[in-house]
């Protein structure tokens, strides 16, 4: 690995030579087609961010905006929102170490992940030699509700236009057409996030009599480029009432990557900034608390979000993680070149829970909103999170996530280099999404055998957005049942929980079953057109389901679009990223190649850098 020290050596050579800084850049991300190409342009960023923040983004904006990646308003938003941080990682890093190649995937698609660092995840405890044995016998299933991703638009505006050139639409925009073309119903609608009735409506659509229910998070809609933390803060405090006041019975949530303005930015414990989003923990500790009780509040506003609770009058522990911290998309994870194994100590919590749970001879289900094994998962983290699962499968029932906002699972394995039922040791559960951005809404509904505490059969809900009836009152009616799906195309016992090896077996039947692999494919979106899906696509697919964790994916960064599987898929599809919205890496990843080729184009872009960095006090 090339080792420089830019920190040392740019702004000496940039004070020499920096009316080259603008030709340096634009050369450069002509030039960033590959890995190398990445690294070399981070040389001429770090020039640029060293010229300061206000400089850093208005370069920037007027790129995006020059370049039409988005409208200019939400260029400006995003970049003036998340610039700063990753122009503090640009002067804190070295461009040639491992952190830039971490920062070259998830920013600009173009490196791929490095090789995992090796960290040997301590345990308290060996392996018991004589694990728990867990036995149904054979009671009566409880239920448990799983919802996720309900990006609740609280300035929804019926009536406003439902096709706009932005990330979200059906709000009053000032640079909306007037009339809108097409009005947006009372309800929702699908280039939209979710209306607060809508949101209320499946509350209410809940059955009675589950016993609790699942929140895998994401409650903030997707207008990334104007939240702020008193719009997040109402947000999150809104919807933690109305779950309060609809549902019953108890709600164990998580947090998720919209719950923080800017959108994905959760600073590590080292950062410079290290309680910059303590606000987030702080009002879902006290918004929580009647759930999770004292000390789970206690642990929220102390372990970054996360926290863990035994179910009253069960055996079972949730152990509910802030997986944001290994999220490519969090930008403050890219800000110093020391490698941290496990940032604000998740894992280690996760370790200390289920070590509790084991000790107490209980069983756990981990909840989380970034399901550990995505494109979008930096690989060491979910390395080492895969050690926590193979050393507390015996103890762990179930996984449970979103963020997707599709249908899904994922399964890990004991031997990834031989994927078979009998190597299966652990489900991860992935909700479909409420909003309508992503498919028909829906919600999940488990039956839970009482005594294992695993998962007997998974039924959707949806309510179905193009009905009549839809925009004056959605209907939430029964889409499918995994069990009676599913289990005659495996051969599943009455007896058998929808564990690890049933759901491999289904991946086998996608596998020489096209017409079962097509119906899993239109349940994704519920309903909603998948487009086709080619051999490659259907290998890729399955491959996703076979790994939780992430090295497994089969997933290749990629260039001019983002890191996220589904983006793989759309490269052949036409599909847009949902899950980030539009973040930075949306912004920047198409920029090499939509950048203009033609000498009159490239010196007119300079032009414009020039003029935005002049307009910031900066001569070059
Ligand atoms: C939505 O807007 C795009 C671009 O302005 C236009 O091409 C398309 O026809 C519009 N769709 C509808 C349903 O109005
Ligand atoms: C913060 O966001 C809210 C909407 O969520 C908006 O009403 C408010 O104007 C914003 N505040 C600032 C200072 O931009
Ligand atoms: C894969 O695992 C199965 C079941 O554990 C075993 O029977 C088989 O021999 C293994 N194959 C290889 C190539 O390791
Ligand atoms: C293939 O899957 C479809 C849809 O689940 C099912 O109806 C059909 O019976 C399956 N075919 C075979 C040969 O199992």
């Amino acid at each position: 690995m090339v080792r420089l020290s830019p920190l040392l050596a740019l702004p000496l050579c940039f004070r020499a030579a920096r009316g080259s800084l603008v030709d340096d850049i634009v050369n450069a991300i002509e030039n960033a087609v590959d890995c190398a190409g990445c690294h070399a342009l981070l040389v001429p960023l770090q020039g640029l961010a060293l010229l300061g923040d206000a400089a850093f983004d208005a370069t920037f904006i007027a790129v995006c905006q020059a370049l039409k990646v988005q409208d200019p308003d939400v260029c400006e938003g995003i970049i003036k929102q998340q610039g700063p941080i990753l122009a503090h990682d640009l002067r804190s890093i070295s461009a040639f170490g491992q952190t830039a190649t971490k920062l070259c995937d998830s920013v600009f698609g173009l490196c791929q992940p490095p090789p995992i660092n090796n960290y040997i995840v301590p345990f308290p405890k060996p392996v018991p030699s004589d694990p728990k044995v867990w036995t149904s016998k054979g009671r009566k299933p409880f239920q448990v509700a799983h919802f996720s991703d309900v990006h609740i638009d609280r300035e929804y505006a019926p009536g406003s236009d439902v096709n706009c050139t932005k990330p979200i639409c059906c709000r009053n925009y000032a640079d909306s057409a007037k009339p809108p073309k097409v009005p947006a119903g009372p309800m929702g609608e699908h280039h939209c996030d979710t209306t607060t009735a809508l949101a209320q409506s499946m509350l209410h659509a809940i059955p009675a009599d589950t016993a609790f229910s699942l929140f895998t998070g994401d409650v903030v809609e997707a207008s990334v480029w104007l939240v702020n933390q008193t719009g997040v803060t109402n947000d999150l405090q809104t919807f933690d009432n109305e779950m309060a006041t609809i549902l019953g019975a108890p709600v164990y949530p998580a947090i998720g990557n919209h719950e923080v303005a800017p959108i994905n930015l959760f600073p590590r414990s080292t950062a410079s900034t290290p309680g910059a989003a303590q606000w987030v923990f702080d009002t879902q500790s006290k918004g929580w608390t009647k759930w999770i009780g004292g000390a789970g509040a206690s642990q929220v506003a102390h372990i970054s979000g996360s926290y863990s609770i035994v179910h009253p009058g069960t055996d079972l522990r949730i152990i509910s993680l802030n997986t944001v911290y290994w999220y490519k998309a969090n930008f403050w994870l890219y800000d110093s070149d020391t490698q941290q194994s496990d940032p604000n100590g998740i894992l280690a919590f996760a370790v200390q829970e289920l070590q509790a749970a084991e000790d107490a001879g209980q069983r756990a289900w981990i909840i989380a909103h970034i399901p550990p094994g995505r494109g979008d998962v930096l690989h060491d983290q979910s390395d080492y999170f895969d050690q926590i699962v193979q050393r507390y499968k015996n103890t762990i029932a179930a996984q449970f996530y979103g963020h997707s906002h599709q249908d899904e699972f994922a399964i890990a394995y004991s031997n990834y280099a031989n994927r078979s039922a009998e190597t299966a040791v652990s489900v991860g559960f992935i909700a479909p999404s409420l909003t309508p951005r992503s498919g028909q809404p829906a919600f999940k509904v488990y039956d839970i055998d009482p005594d294992t505490y695993e998962i007997m059969d998974a039924r959707v809900f949806r309510s179905n957005v193009d009905s009549p009836t839809f925009q004056s009152q959605p209907t939430w009616e029964l889409y499918y049942s995994a069990r009676a799906t599913y289990g005659p195309l495996v051969g599943v016992q009455p007896s058998e929980p929808l564990g690890p090896a049933f759901w491999h077996r289904v991946t086998e039947a996608f596998a020489r079953n096209d017409t079962a692999f097509q119906q899993y494919r239109t349940f994704l979106d519920r309903g909603l057109d998948e487009g086709a899906c080619d051999a490659a696509c259907k290998d890729l697919t399955i491959c996703g389901l076979r790994a939780l964790r992430a090295q497994d994916n089969c997933i290749v960064s990629k260039p001019g679009l983002n890191f996220r599987r589904r983006d793989v898929l759309a490269a052949a599809h036409g599909h847009p990223d949902e899950c980030e919205g539009a973040g930075l890496g949306s912004l920047f990843s198409p920029m090499p190649s939509q950048m203009v080729k033609t000498p009159a184009q490239r010196a007119e872009l300079k032009q414009v850098m020039l003029e935005a960095l002049a307009r910031e006090g900066v001569q070059l």
